[in-house]
């Protein structure tokens, strides 16, 4: 037998009288005696199938009245219009084919008439993402990029994978996870930055990598994940970092368009409205950024310290005031940005660093790179560096390295802040944290 021949979404008025088959989950079940209801859900929605005794073979109602929520069956059938049920049309089923029953309890509720807690659902994450709303997170996830991907293959990109097993890490010792390499200690990638840069001496010229990448982040916060996918850019042959800036707004502006679009009645079933981008994004100094969280009198940043998190959001939210959901930070101090930054030769204090931030939350860091040899070794050196872990890096430096610059781009802050989700774990479907390993 065919266990489907129409998707629930396609049953309406006009099959009046046709046999089909549907194929999915028991989504709930009501009984009213000598009638039993069933909801079967599949991936495009919900059918009612109604059972009513007296017109049923009895084996046929009573597989119907045992079946468990969630048990996965084949119903073929009969399309009845019916006034009363969602959508206008019922099936009046002829046989049930059970083909998985579920077991009882279900360790949380499909229908989200019951609240679940996060650490609930996580657990048991294969139930929980058979809720629209949670699948709904994914599909827009991926049409967002999809729609990153193709644009940047409009503008000459080339999509590379670089090693995820690594010697030595570029964002800082204390968020790497070692691991067993043979008799070595290797690293899980932070981020593809020595890679990408490497490959900028290759004449590839614009490379972007979608991958995971791992930081072994210590703290517990809604915006940190152990494992996060990464999209990396880098492109030669820049003049300043405003190449990179604006490169990002017209890929980033046009996949959050793709995305209000293709994704609209998603969005408008989560009751989500994107905000409205324009480019180009604002520019905001650090120092000028420094000044008006100051000047807010919330929190209080010393010129150069990183921004904090609270920072970050007092910023965000003056910036809403003026109208910016998205706006760039820019010339930052050169001590708390990474060694392969370019510090400004003129104003050596600062340098070619920038971060995107989305409503005062950082969704990119990037910048124009170092790509002097000597310079690159001193900035290293500067920074307490043993260059000899290095060398595969720095080699590269050597026999005709362009200016470049890049950017790496966090996907699943991009998908929590535009769908307004609480937690950054909703955006992943098996999250990482400090705690969580399983499932
Ligand atoms: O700011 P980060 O650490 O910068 C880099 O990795 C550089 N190599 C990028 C470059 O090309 N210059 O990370 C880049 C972005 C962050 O802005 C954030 O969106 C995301 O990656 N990110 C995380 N997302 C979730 N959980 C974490 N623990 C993250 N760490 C970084
Ligand atoms: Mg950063």
């Amino acid at each position: 037998m065919v266990l489907r021949t129409k998707w629930t979404c396609e049953l309406t008025e006009a099959l009046d009288g046709k046999a089909v088959n549907v194929a999915g989950w028991v989504h709930s079940k009501r009984n009213l005696g000598g009638i039993r209801f069933l909801l079967l859900r599949d991936k495009t929605g919900i059918i009612q199938v109604t059972a009513i005794k007296k017109k049923l073979e009895p084996e046929l109602f009573a597989t119907i009245a045992s079946l468990s929520k969630e048990s996965v069956v084949s119903v073929s059938g009969q399309v009845k219009k019916n006034n009363q049920a969602p959508h206008g049309v019922e099936i009046i089923p002829e046989t049930v084919t059970v083909l998985n029953p579920a077991d009882t309890p279900l360790p949380l509720d499909v229908t989200g008439k019951v609240h679940a807690e996060l650490d609930t659902r996580l657990d048991n994450r294969v139930v929980d993402l058979r809720r629209q709303n949670v699948t709904r997170v994914f599909i827009i996830k991926d049409a967002l990029l999809a729609e990153f991907r193709r644009k940047c293959d409009d503008e000459g990109f080339v999509e590379v994978h670089t090693p995820k097993i690594v010697a030595a890490g570029a964002e800082g010792g204390s968020t790497l996870f070692p691991i067993a390499y043979f008799d070595r200690e290797a690293y899980l990638a932070q981020s593809p930055q020595l890679y990408k840069q490497m490959l900028m001496g290759s004449g590839l010229d614009r490379i972007l990598e979608i991958a995971p990448a791992w930081r072994a982040e210590k703290s517990d916060t809604i915006r940190h994940l152990s494992e996060f996918i990464s999209i990396d850019m880098e492109m030669a042959f820049i003049e300043s970092e405003e190449d990179v800036m604006g490169m990002l707004e017209r890929v980033l502006a046009h996949a959050l368009e793709h995305v209000r679009t293709s994704c609209s009645l998603q969005l408008e079933e989560m009751g989500v409205e994107l905000p409205e981008v324009s480019i180009p994004f604002p520019r905001v100094t650090y120092s000028e950024a420094v000044e008006l969280i100051n000047a807010s009198s919330e929190t209080e940043v010393e010129w150069g310290e990183d921004l904090s998190t609270e920072a970050e959001k007092v910023l965000g939210k003056i910036m809403a005031e003026k109208g910016h959901d998205l706006y760039f930070i820019t010339e930052y101090p050169s001590r708390i940005k990474p060694f392969y930054i370019m510090v400004n030769d003129e104003r050596p204090e600062v340098c070619r660093a920038f971060d995107l931030e989305f409503s005062g939350m950082e969704i990119t860091s990037g910048g124009q790179r170092e790509h002097r040899h000597d310079v690159l070794i001193n900035r290293m050196k500067e920074q307490g560096l043993d260059t000899s872990d290095f060398t595969f890096y720095l080699d590269a430096f050597r026999f005709g390295m362009p200016p470049h610059g890049g950017l790496g781009l966090g996907i699943e802050r991009v998908v929590q802040i535009i769908l307004d989700v609480k937690n950054i774990r909703e955006t992943v479907l098996f999250p990482r944290d400090r705690s969580r390993l399983v499932p």
